[in-house]
């Protein structure tokens, strides 16, 4: 988050950016981190069918696609973001899909304290622009919201310019930050084409799953 231009003004305040500055980037029109549909690695990783039934906390879940998309594919969604303009937005996708997603306007680090535990926690771009700031709070999340089992699937973009100056991370510092909770059974880079923004999208896709006690069967 060091470019000052216009176009990052709304995450590039002194210190983090607060609710109110995500809000505004979701007031002033389109923000370039948004794709307009859901992660294709996700897609994927739903395909694979691990997942039936299962509980899903989403983390910064801005407009919705992706918590949408799961939510179609009969997963119990919680989706959390605490810019009410993504959430309205998002509440307004999932009526016009007819899906039911429970979407809630909060801080994430306050939701975590008093919830449960989820079979799937996915975040597309918020562990990469929270660890500049609030790693060790989010380990503490993600270990609160999960349980010896849980999968935790990882999108972050590669190419930060075009996502408002959010730094991509590298492999290695994935692999020593979120490698001390999970298991990392899938880290791989991906490439798609985004309609809505009209080009090439580049980044990483980590699949993790929280190990499980030892003598548990999977
Ligand atoms: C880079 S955007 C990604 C949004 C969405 N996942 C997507 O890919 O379009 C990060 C999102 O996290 C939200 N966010 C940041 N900090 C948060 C916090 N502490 N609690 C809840 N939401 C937060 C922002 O409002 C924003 O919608």
């Amino acid at each position: 988050m060091s470019d000052d231009s216009p176009e990052n003004r709304h995450v590039t305040r002194r210190g983090i950016p607060t609710a109110a500055d995500w809000d505004l980037a979701y007031r002033e029109g389109l923000p370039p981190w948004e794709m307009g549909c859901p992660s294709p690695e996700l897609v994927a990783f739903l395909d694979k069918g691990l997942l039936q039934k299962a509980s899903v906390l989403e983390l910064g879940c801005g407009t919705g696609a992706d918590a949408v998309f799961m939510a179609q594919r009969r997963l119990d969604v919680t989706a959390v973001d605490f810019a009410p303009t993504a959430i309205e937005r998002a509440r307004t996708r999932a009526q016009r899909a007819g899906v039911n997603v429970c979407f809630v306007l909060d801080d994430v680090f306050h939701f975590a304290y008093r919830t449960q535990t989820f079979d799937f926690i996915y975040d597309c771009a918020f562990y990469q622009y929270i660890r500049q700031w609030e790693l060790s709070r989010l380990l503490d999340l993600l270990w609160r919201v999960t349980k010896p089992g849980s999968y935790y699937l990882c999108i972050t973009y590669l190419g930060g310019e075009s996502l408002v100056g959010i730094p991509p991370v590298s492999e290695d510092s994935i692999r020593w930050e979120l490698g001390r909770l999970f298991e990392i059974l899938e880290l791989k880079q991906f490439n798609f084409y985004s309609a809505l923004r009209r080009h090439d999208v580049s980044g990483l896709s980590v699949l993790m799953q929280r190990p499980l006690a030892k003598g548990t069967a999977h």
